[in-house]
Protein backbone atom coordinates (compact mmCIF):
# COMPACT_ATOMS: atom_id res chain seq x y z
CA UNK A 1 0.00 0.00 0.00
CA UNK A 2 0.88 3.42 -0.95
CA UNK A 3 1.26 5.08 2.27
CA UNK A 4 2.52 1.98 4.30
CA UNK A 5 3.90 3.00 7.56
CA UNK A 6 3.38 6.61 6.99
CA UNK A 7 1.62 8.54 10.32
CA UNK A 8 -0.58 11.46 8.99
CA UNK A 9 -2.66 14.40 10.56
CA UNK A 10 -5.69 15.46 8.63
CA UNK A 11 -7.57 18.86 9.95
CA UNK A 12 -10.85 19.38 9.48
CA UNK A 13 -10.76 15.14 9.18
CA UNK A 14 -14.61 14.88 10.88
CA UNK A 15 -16.72 16.21 8.15
CA UNK A 16 -17.26 16.64 4.35
CA UNK A 17 -13.67 16.68 2.48
CA UNK A 18 -11.33 16.17 5.45
CA UNK A 19 -13.54 12.77 6.14
CA UNK A 20 -12.82 11.70 2.58
CA UNK A 21 -9.28 12.49 2.86
CA UNK A 22 -8.92 10.30 5.99
CA UNK A 23 -10.55 7.58 4.64
CA UNK A 24 -8.80 7.50 1.83
CA UNK A 25 -4.83 7.47 2.95
CA UNK A 26 -6.18 4.96 5.71
CA UNK A 27 -7.40 2.84 2.83
CA UNK A 28 -4.26 3.76 1.01
CA UNK A 29 -2.03 2.22 4.40
CA UNK A 30 -1.63 5.48 6.33
CA UNK A 31 -2.25 5.96 10.38
CA UNK A 32 -4.22 8.58 10.68
CA UNK A 33 -4.86 11.34 13.45
CA UNK A 34 -8.37 12.86 12.06
CA UNK A 35 -8.26 16.47 13.91
CA UNK A 36 -11.77 18.72 14.53
CA UNK A 37 -12.80 21.91 16.55
CA UNK A 38 -15.69 19.19 16.62
CA UNK A 39 -14.26 16.08 18.59
CA UNK A 40 -17.76 14.18 18.24
CA UNK A 41 -17.40 14.41 14.42
CA UNK A 42 -13.05 13.57 14.89
CA UNK A 43 -14.00 10.74 16.70
CA UNK A 44 -17.08 8.94 14.32
CA UNK A 45 -14.68 9.29 11.14
CA UNK A 46 -11.89 7.43 13.14
CA UNK A 47 -14.13 4.58 14.53
CA UNK A 48 -15.51 4.67 10.21
CA UNK A 49 -11.90 3.77 9.94
CA UNK A 50 -11.58 1.04 12.35
CA UNK A 51 -14.15 -0.21 11.01
CA UNK A 52 -12.45 -0.83 7.60
CA UNK A 53 -9.41 -2.47 9.60
CA UNK A 54 -7.50 1.03 9.33
CA UNK A 55 -5.93 2.85 11.99
CA UNK A 56 -6.75 6.07 13.40
CA UNK A 57 -7.23 8.64 16.10
CA UNK A 58 -9.56 11.37 16.74
CA UNK A 59 -8.15 14.41 18.46
CA UNK A 60 -9.61 17.97 19.22
CA UNK A 61 -8.02 21.13 18.09
CA UNK A 62 -8.77 24.71 17.25
CA UNK A 63 -6.25 25.66 14.46
CA UNK A 64 -6.36 29.14 15.56
CA UNK A 65 -4.41 28.79 19.18
CA UNK A 66 -1.13 27.79 18.72
CA UNK A 67 -1.19 25.93 21.88
CA UNK A 68 -4.22 23.52 20.54
CA UNK A 69 -1.82 22.73 17.88
CA UNK A 70 1.10 21.95 20.09
CA UNK A 71 -1.28 19.90 21.77
CA UNK A 72 -2.37 18.07 18.48
CA UNK A 73 1.06 17.62 17.18
CA UNK A 74 2.77 16.05 20.52
CA UNK A 75 -0.55 13.95 21.07
CA UNK A 76 0.39 12.57 17.81
CA UNK A 77 4.16 12.20 18.49
CA UNK A 78 3.91 10.77 21.39
CA UNK A 79 0.96 7.86 20.33
CA UNK A 80 2.40 6.70 17.06
CA UNK A 81 6.33 8.45 17.43
CA UNK A 82 6.45 10.78 14.56
CA UNK A 83 4.33 12.71 11.73
CA UNK A 84 5.06 12.07 7.82
CA UNK A 85 2.07 13.77 6.32
CA UNK A 86 -0.21 17.08 7.09
CA UNK A 87 -3.06 17.70 5.79
CA UNK A 88 -4.26 21.45 6.18
CA UNK A 89 -7.80 20.73 5.57
CA UNK A 90 -9.97 22.58 8.19
CA UNK A 91 -11.70 25.61 6.88
CA UNK A 92 -14.43 27.89 7.07
CA UNK A 93 -16.11 30.26 3.85
CA UNK A 94 -19.17 32.79 4.22
CA UNK A 95 -20.59 34.42 1.15
CA UNK A 96 -20.51 38.28 1.99
CA UNK A 97 -20.83 40.98 -1.01
CA UNK A 98 -17.63 43.36 -0.72
CA UNK A 99 -19.55 46.51 1.33
CA UNK A 100 -20.85 44.22 3.89
CA UNK A 101 -17.51 42.63 4.64
CA UNK A 102 -17.07 43.80 8.51
CA UNK A 103 -13.88 43.14 10.56
CA UNK A 104 -14.82 40.14 12.12
CA UNK A 105 -15.54 38.47 8.66
CA UNK A 106 -12.20 38.77 7.76
CA UNK A 107 -10.57 37.54 10.89
CA UNK A 108 -12.69 34.41 10.95
CA UNK A 109 -12.29 33.53 7.41
CA UNK A 110 -8.48 34.30 8.03
CA UNK A 111 -7.74 33.14 11.01
CA UNK A 112 -9.05 29.44 9.99
CA UNK A 113 -7.93 29.61 6.20
CA UNK A 114 -4.41 30.93 6.68
CA UNK A 115 -3.23 31.51 10.60
CA UNK A 116 -4.45 27.67 11.05
CA UNK A 117 -2.43 26.91 8.02
CA UNK A 118 0.76 28.63 9.12
CA UNK A 119 0.51 27.13 12.56
CA UNK A 120 -0.25 23.71 12.03
CA UNK A 121 2.70 23.43 9.30
CA UNK A 122 4.87 25.47 11.35
CA UNK A 123 4.84 22.50 14.54
CA UNK A 124 4.27 20.09 11.98
CA UNK A 125 7.60 20.88 9.85
CA UNK A 126 9.59 21.13 12.90
CA UNK A 127 8.80 17.35 14.11
CA UNK A 128 9.79 16.81 10.10
CA UNK A 129 13.24 18.34 10.53
CA UNK A 130 14.06 16.50 13.43
CA UNK A 131 12.98 13.30 12.30
CA UNK A 132 15.13 13.76 8.79
CA UNK A 133 13.16 11.55 6.74
CA UNK A 134 11.13 14.12 4.80
CA UNK A 135 7.31 14.79 4.38
CA UNK A 136 4.64 16.03 3.27
CA UNK A 137 2.16 19.00 3.33
CA UNK A 138 -0.86 19.67 0.97
CA UNK A 139 -3.19 22.62 1.60
CA UNK A 140 -6.52 23.00 1.04
CA UNK A 141 -6.86 26.02 -1.60
CA UNK A 142 -9.70 26.73 -3.60
CA UNK A 143 -11.24 27.91 -7.47
CA UNK A 144 -11.75 30.78 -5.30
CA UNK A 145 -8.23 31.29 -4.51
CA UNK A 146 -8.14 31.57 -8.45
CA UNK A 147 -9.92 34.72 -9.21
CA UNK A 148 -12.26 37.07 -7.56
CA UNK A 149 -15.44 36.85 -7.07
CA UNK A 150 -18.27 39.87 -5.85
CA UNK A 151 -20.12 38.45 -3.62
CA UNK A 152 -16.97 36.32 -2.44
CA UNK A 153 -14.29 38.83 -1.71
CA UNK A 154 -13.04 37.79 1.82
CA UNK A 155 -13.05 33.86 0.99
CA UNK A 156 -11.68 34.44 -2.36
CA UNK A 157 -8.55 35.97 -0.75
CA UNK A 158 -7.95 33.56 2.03
CA UNK A 159 -7.56 30.90 -0.52
CA UNK A 160 -5.30 33.14 -2.52
CA UNK A 161 -3.60 33.49 0.36
CA UNK A 162 -3.29 29.57 0.92
CA UNK A 163 -1.62 29.03 -2.54
CA UNK A 164 0.94 32.00 -1.95
CA UNK A 165 1.41 30.80 1.40
CA UNK A 166 1.98 27.01 -0.42
CA UNK A 167 4.81 28.52 -2.33
CA UNK A 168 6.36 30.13 0.24
CA UNK A 169 6.63 27.42 2.90
CA UNK A 170 7.60 25.03 -0.62
CA UNK A 171 10.58 27.05 -0.95
CA UNK A 172 11.53 27.64 2.96
CA UNK A 173 10.89 23.63 2.97
CA UNK A 174 12.75 22.35 0.22
CA UNK A 175 16.03 21.75 1.62
CA UNK A 176 14.69 19.40 4.53
CA UNK A 177 13.06 17.19 1.56
CA UNK A 178 9.20 18.21 2.50
CA UNK A 179 6.99 18.94 -0.50
CA UNK A 180 4.38 21.73 0.27
CA UNK A 181 1.78 21.61 -2.20
CA UNK A 182 -2.11 22.20 -2.53
CA UNK A 183 -5.09 21.24 -4.35
CA UNK A 184 -7.99 23.82 -5.74
CA UNK A 185 -11.22 21.97 -5.68
CA UNK A 186 -14.33 23.37 -7.18
CA UNK A 187 -17.71 22.58 -6.12
CA UNK A 188 -17.73 19.80 -3.32
CA UNK A 189 -20.41 18.07 -2.02
CA UNK A 190 -20.26 18.98 1.60
CA UNK A 191 -22.27 20.65 4.67
CA UNK A 192 -19.79 23.54 3.33
CA UNK A 193 -21.17 24.07 0.58
CA UNK A 194 -24.92 23.43 1.48
CA UNK A 195 -24.62 26.54 3.80
CA UNK A 196 -22.60 28.36 0.59
CA UNK A 197 -25.99 27.55 -1.13
CA UNK A 198 -28.34 29.06 1.15
CA UNK A 199 -25.98 32.22 1.17
CA UNK A 200 -25.77 32.33 -2.54
CA UNK A 201 -29.83 31.77 -2.20
CA UNK A 202 -30.61 34.50 0.09
CA UNK A 203 -28.40 37.20 -1.55
CA UNK A 204 -29.31 36.48 -5.51
CA UNK A 205 -32.86 36.16 -4.59
CA UNK A 206 -33.42 32.20 -5.53
CA UNK A 207 -34.55 29.04 -4.44
CA UNK A 208 -32.39 27.03 -2.21
CA UNK A 209 -30.52 24.19 -4.29
CA UNK A 210 -30.79 26.82 -6.76
CA UNK A 211 -27.21 28.49 -7.01
CA UNK A 212 -25.69 24.44 -6.39
CA UNK A 213 -27.70 23.09 -9.79
CA UNK A 214 -27.06 26.24 -11.70
CA UNK A 215 -23.19 26.59 -11.11
CA UNK A 216 -22.81 22.60 -11.22
CA UNK A 217 -24.49 23.04 -14.96
CA UNK A 218 -21.11 24.97 -16.20
CA UNK A 219 -18.85 22.18 -14.77
CA UNK A 220 -17.22 20.60 -18.16
CA UNK A 221 -17.22 17.12 -16.61
CA UNK A 222 -20.97 18.07 -15.87
CA UNK A 223 -21.44 16.55 -12.23
CA UNK A 224 -20.32 18.02 -8.93
CA UNK A 225 -17.68 17.17 -7.25
CA UNK A 226 -17.43 14.60 -4.16
CA UNK A 227 -14.93 14.57 -1.37
CA UNK A 228 -13.39 11.08 -3.38
CA UNK A 229 -12.40 13.36 -5.99
CA UNK A 230 -10.35 15.35 -3.54
CA UNK A 231 -9.06 12.95 -1.67
CA UNK A 232 -7.29 10.79 -4.71
CA UNK A 233 -5.58 13.89 -5.74
CA UNK A 234 -4.70 14.27 -2.20
CA UNK A 235 -3.40 10.87 -1.88
CA UNK A 236 -1.29 11.54 -4.53
CA UNK A 237 0.86 14.62 -3.30
CA UNK A 238 1.26 12.73 0.29
CA UNK A 239 2.74 9.71 -1.45
CA UNK A 240 6.24 8.99 -2.62
CA UNK A 241 4.71 9.38 -6.20
CA UNK A 242 5.13 13.34 -5.71
CA UNK A 243 8.83 13.58 -4.52
CA UNK A 244 9.86 15.46 -6.94
CA UNK A 245 6.58 18.11 -7.24
CA UNK A 246 6.73 20.99 -4.78
CA UNK A 247 5.42 24.38 -4.76
CA UNK A 248 2.17 23.38 -7.05
CA UNK A 249 -1.53 24.24 -6.52
CA UNK A 250 -3.41 21.37 -8.64
CA UNK A 251 -7.21 22.41 -9.82
CA UNK A 252 -9.22 19.51 -9.04
CA UNK A 253 -12.35 21.13 -10.15
CA UNK A 254 -13.92 18.92 -13.17
CA UNK A 255 -12.04 21.56 -15.61
CA UNK A 256 -13.85 24.73 -13.99
CA UNK A 257 -11.11 26.93 -13.77
CA UNK A 258 -8.20 26.22 -16.61
CA UNK A 259 -4.71 27.51 -14.88
N1 LIG B 1 -16.92 22.26 -0.26
C1 LIG B 1 -16.36 22.91 -1.25
O1 LIG B 1 -16.99 23.15 -2.30
C2 LIG B 1 -14.94 23.38 -1.17
C3 LIG B 1 -14.33 23.84 -2.35
C4 LIG B 1 -13.01 24.27 -2.31
C5 LIG B 1 -12.31 24.22 -1.13
N2 LIG B 1 -12.91 23.78 0.00
C6 LIG B 1 -12.10 23.75 1.22
O2 LIG B 1 -12.00 22.41 1.66
C7 LIG B 1 -11.88 22.37 3.09
C8 LIG B 1 -12.95 21.46 3.67
O3 LIG B 1 -14.22 21.93 3.29
P1 LIG B 1 -15.56 21.09 3.49
O4 LIG B 1 -16.43 21.44 2.37
O5 LIG B 1 -15.25 19.67 3.76
O6 LIG B 1 -16.11 21.81 4.81
P2 LIG B 1 -16.96 21.24 6.07
O7 LIG B 1 -17.60 22.44 6.67
O8 LIG B 1 -17.79 20.09 5.67
O9 LIG B 1 -15.80 20.71 7.04
C9 LIG B 1 -14.88 21.59 7.63
C10 LIG B 1 -14.37 20.97 8.92
O10 LIG B 1 -13.42 21.88 9.48
C11 LIG B 1 -13.64 21.93 10.88
N3 LIG B 1 -13.15 23.20 11.43
C12 LIG B 1 -13.67 24.44 11.28
N4 LIG B 1 -12.99 25.35 11.99
C13 LIG B 1 -11.98 24.67 12.61
C14 LIG B 1 -10.94 25.04 13.49
N5 LIG B 1 -10.82 26.32 13.91
N6 LIG B 1 -10.10 24.10 13.93
C15 LIG B 1 -10.24 22.81 13.54
N7 LIG B 1 -11.23 22.39 12.73
C16 LIG B 1 -12.08 23.31 12.26
C17 LIG B 1 -15.15 21.81 11.05
O11 LIG B 1 -15.51 21.41 12.35
C18 LIG B 1 -15.47 20.77 9.97
O12 LIG B 1 -15.42 19.46 10.48
C19 LIG B 1 -11.98 23.83 3.55
O13 LIG B 1 -10.67 24.35 3.69
C20 LIG B 1 -12.70 24.51 2.40
O14 LIG B 1 -12.41 25.88 2.35
C21 LIG B 1 -14.20 23.35 0.01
Amino acid sequence: MRLQDKVAIVTGGGSGIGRGISLRLAADGATVVVADLDLDAADRVAAEIADLSGRATGVQVDVRKQDSVQAMVDATVDTYDGIDILVNNAGVGKIIPFFETTEADWDFMFDVNCKGVLFCSQAVAKVMIEQGRGGKIVNLASQAGRRGEALVLAYCASKACVISMTQSMALALAEHKINVNAVAPGIVDTPFWEEVDRQFATLLNMEIGEPKRTFTQSIPLGRIEQPEDVAGAVAFLASSDADYITQQCLNVDGGNWPS
